[in-house]
């Protein structure tokens, strides 16, 4: 019997080390709802510090923060936001932005880079004289990291020339930047920077940095004072939320200094995988932790079976459609866990091509 797990699900999928552990035990903690928790409070001031902005706010996940900035530049019925067709909020938020907030999507396609091209942007806009029949264009959000890419990252240069087309037209610009400290370590600039162009960013605290759960949004203090109030109608208020800022603050000082690292085996992966015969990476496209890999059909192999072969071994990916899957690095994942999944994915591609006669 296999005893090894390697989970390369996601970076969602990180245990709480025990530093972590130890600072919730004994966090400082009071009613958050009310205002009054001090750990709560200390995770916002070093975030929004981080990120270079007026002021941040803790809430439960990715995909409330993401919710909350939308609807909060959107208040006006008829507003519409663009964003890449493959963005997270597009595809992976259940649609909240048109469900919960009546905010119209206008979806610009993504580039296999992440980014959109700033001409189809432009043309996204709509035209405010012709308001009887159109949306009223409030928003642009952007994706850094870019999931759907594969993890790959947004530019400064990229990020400011978006923030100005918003400014031109009197937009606001948002980034959910659920991975945007990986981003940042990859491109070796500060969040801060990285965010400049940005009147908000999410920031995921429970993905690459390894927090048990919670994402920060930072932004100018009205927005955030508002977005508070959004927070508790979505039922994100939590009281003694100190004991899980806690973890995230021992995240902000363990974990974003092995983000390079990651990184670094997310390569390594990346290329051992590309070398065994019918699998492909691009492997340009391995900017951070993510690594997406392709099986060629003439294998006759099927991304299900291969997963289930490699859950046997204690290896555990996730499809990402036909004949693709997904291994994401995170810092509990090591060298050898690396090298042993490699071999593992050679070895069993290796014999299911044999059972299918080589063809
Ligand atoms: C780019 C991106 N944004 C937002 C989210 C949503 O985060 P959560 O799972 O905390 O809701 C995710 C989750 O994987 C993500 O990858």
């Amino acid at each position: 019997m296999v005893t090894r797990r390697v989970d390369l699900r996601s970076d969602t999928v990180t245990k709480p080390t025990e530093a972590m552990r130890a600072a919730m035990a004994s966090a400082d903690v009071d009613d958050d709802v009310l205002g009054h928790d001090p750990t709560a409070a200390r995770l916002e001031k070093e975030m929004a510090k981080i990120m270079g902005k007026e002021a941040a706010l803790f809430v439960p996940s990715g995909t409330m923060a993401n919710l909350i900035c939308v609807l909060t530049h959107c208040q006006i019925r008829g507003s519409e936001v663009i964003l890449g067709d493959y963005s997270h909020i597009h595809i992976y938020e259940n649609g909240g932005i048109s469900t919960l907030g009546g905010v119209h999507p206008r979806t610009v396609k993504n580039n296999e880079d992440g980014t959109m091209d700033i001409q189809l942007i432009e043309e996204a806009i709509r035209d405010p004289s012709f308001e009887i029949c159109y949306p009223t264009t409030r928003l642009i959000c952007l994706e850094n990291s870019h999931a759907h890419s594969g993890g790959r990252c947004l530019t400064t240069e990229y990020t400011d020339q978006v923030g100005e087309l918003a400014k031109k037209y009197g937009l606001k610009l948002h980034i959910d930047g659920a991975r945007i400290f990986n981003a940042s370590v990859a491109l070796g600039v500060p969040v801060h920077r990285l965010v400049q162009a940005a009147d908000t960013v999410t920031a995921c605290l429970s993905k690459g940095l390894g927090a048990p759960a919670g994402t920060i949004i930072a932004g100018p203090r009205d927005f955030i004072y508002k977005a508070k109030i959004l927070r508790k109608t979505l039922g994100g208020g939590m009281r003694q939320v100190g004991v899980i800022c806690a973890a995230a603050l021992v995240a902000l000082e363990e974990n974003v200094a092995k983000l390079e690292t990651d990184h670094k085996k997310a390569k390594t992966l990346a290329e051992g995988v590309n070398n065994i015969k019918g699998l492909n990476v691009d492997l340009a496209s391995v900017e951070t932790n993510i690594v997406y890999f392709d099986i060629q059909e003439s294998l006759g192999i099927t991304e299900g079976k291969l997963l289930k072969n490699l859950e046997a071994h204690g290896i555990f990916a996730m499809s990402e459609g036909p004949l693709k899957i997904r291994l994401v690095i995170h810092h509990q994942i090591s060298e050898t866990d690396v090298q042993y999944t490699v071999s593992c994915i050679q070895k069993i591609v290796g014999g299911l091509v044999g059972e299918n006669g080589g063809n």
